[in-house]
């Protein structure tokens, strides 16, 4: 019989992960497919791989980066250890815990070297068309080869899409922003804070990109941040040069005016307003259209795609839970794919399983249901796979504490360290409060 083929879309950390499953069943001696992922950039590592290009990239393809200099990690790395590759593995030490974006990318890397899995990854392969064939039941994959600069085709018995959703703007548009005396951008295009020191900087999202990019402003010489919420405000106690108001109404010049009818003279606007779901090269019939949630629209276990489940999706879903989520979740793909794990025939049922988690996410708007509830969910598919068992429970601990950090000290709970849950160390405390440490490379935070 020949071997089933795999495509993958995408090698940022859910991409990744499926590579590093189907790598350890190799390694327990079993037959896997042929695996081939097709990642856009030239590079591994998803959101993580940064680059100071914003808009287009070399080959006029949309950057697909949102992160920014001088980011760390938002929440504790003990949240987001690899059960099958500690920190302490990686790094030869506990480290503090919450790495810049530089020491997190060391990290993802390190593992998939290990694994020795970029001879499946081929570069600068943007997927262009996925379609699904009926009769040979089996989907045709177009590719762009850019470094040849050509296209071509390939049959899959298998599409895994892991081509994240943190990367197409959503940009609204405000009364007077095409008068604006200023520069108005989304937070997919911010890059560097400094470029906002002595500037009166407003900022529209009461979510994370709000909070950490007007941090990063703050952080580095900004004179003012006024953040606008349109349902709720974040609630922090802020700086004293920090103000939130309501919805934004409109700009006039430089005169922003808030439902309140409060005004601000402001510099720059940074639309902190959240992304997408955007897959350009799906057609109807594969493509996943849902909100940012917990409980992903039409995905069965929440990866299994119910109008069409031989296609696949990861980390589809918000997330509290990162990479130790991705894993489950490939790991879970991986058996189903090679029939260790069966999915039900009947689209019925793989609906009501999603009915059934959109139920239990919606029965509650608490933050810690919404934990454990992902928890749950990554314990859920760990459960029926041989994925390292981890004290997820404890994870969703370090969470509780972290939200409650934030509570007491917006601009410190960095500072603060954890357990990890895999090797049972201790985190040391970061040698420099975050607010001091400028310089946020590999070699200085290692210095503990
Ligand atoms: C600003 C920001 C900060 C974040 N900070 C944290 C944090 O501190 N901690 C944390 O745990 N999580 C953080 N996240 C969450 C982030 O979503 C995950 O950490 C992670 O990057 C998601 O991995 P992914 O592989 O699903 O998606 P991505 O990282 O987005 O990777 C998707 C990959 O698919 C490729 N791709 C896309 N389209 C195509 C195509 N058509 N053909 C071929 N390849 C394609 C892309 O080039 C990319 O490499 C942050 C997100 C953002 C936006
Ligand atoms: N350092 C870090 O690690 C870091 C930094 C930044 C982001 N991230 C990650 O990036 C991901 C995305 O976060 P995000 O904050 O960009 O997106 P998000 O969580 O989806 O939040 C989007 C925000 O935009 C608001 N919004 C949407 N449309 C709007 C409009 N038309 N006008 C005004 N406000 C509008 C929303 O308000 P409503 O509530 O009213 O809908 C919400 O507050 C998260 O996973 C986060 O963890 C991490």
């Amino acid at each position: 019989m020949t071997r089933k083929k795999i495509a993958i879309i995408g090698a940022g950390p859910s991409g990744l992960a499926q590579l590093r499953a189907f790598q350890s069943a190799a390694n327990n001696g079993e037959e896997i497919p042929e695996i081939t992922c097709f990642e856009k950039q030239s590079d591994w590592g998803g959101l993580w791989n940064y680059t100071w290009r914003t808009g287009l990239d070399e080959h006029g393809e949309p950057v697909h980066c949102s992160m920014y200099r001088y980011l760390w990690s938002n929440g504790p790395k003990e949240g987001l250890e690899f059960a099958d590759y500690s920190f302490e593995e990686h790094f030869g030490k506990q480290i503090a815990s919450f790495p810049p974006r530089a020491v997190l990318f060391d990290y993802i890397e390190g593992r998939v070297k290990k694994a020795d899995v970029r001879k499946w990854i081929r570069f600068n392969s943007p997927i262009r068309w996925v379609e699904y064939n009926e009769d040979a039941g089996n989907f045709t994959v177009t590719v762009h080869d850019q470094i040849k600069d050509s296209s071509y085709k390939e049959d899959f018995d298998h599409v895994i899409c892991a081509s994240g959703h943190f990367s197409t703007p959503n940009v609204p548009f405000y009364k007077g922003f095409d008068t604006f005396n200023g520069r108005v951008l989304h937070a997919h295009d911010f890059r560097d804070a400094r470029e906002f020191a002595g500037k009166d900087v407003l900022i529209l999202g009461a979510s994370y990109s709000a909070e950490d990019i007007g941090s990063q402003c703050w952080k580095y010489g900004a004179r003012s941040i006024t953040t606008s919420y349109r349902s709720a405000p974040m609630g922090f106690d802020w700086p004293e040069n920090w103000q939130e108001v309501p919805a934004l109404e409109c700009v006039d010049g430089n005169t922003a005016t808030f439902r309140d009818g409060s005004q601000k003279q402001v510099d720059a606007i940074i639309l902190c307003t959240g992304y997408k779901h955007f897959f350009n090269f799906l057609p109807d019939d594969l493509r996943l259209k849902t909100s940012n949630r917990l409980a992903s629209a039409d995905l069965y276990k929440g990866v299994v795609y119910a109008h069409n489940p031989k296609m696949f999706y990861l980390g589809m879903q918000d997330q509290w839970f990162t990479f130790n989520m991705f894993d489950a979740q490939a790991w879970w793909v991986r058996d189903a794919i090679m029939g260790k794990i069966q999915v039900p025939a009947d689209a019925a049922a793989l609906l009501a399983d999603v009915a059934a988690r959109e139920a239990r996410e919606d029965a509650s708007d608490d933050i810690k249901y919404a934990i454990k509830y992902q928890g749950d969910y990554v314990k859920e598919l760990i459960g029926e796979t041989d994925y390292p068992s981890f004290d997820v429970d404890g994870a969703c601990q370090a969470f509780y504490q972290w939200k409650a950090h934030k509570g007491q000290d917006i601009m410190g709970f960095r500072n603060n360290s954890f357990r990890s849950v895999i090797t049972g160390t201790m985190a040391p405390v970061h040698h420099t409060p975050w607010k001091d440490a400028l310089d946020d490379s590999l070699e200085v935070y290692l210095q503990n």
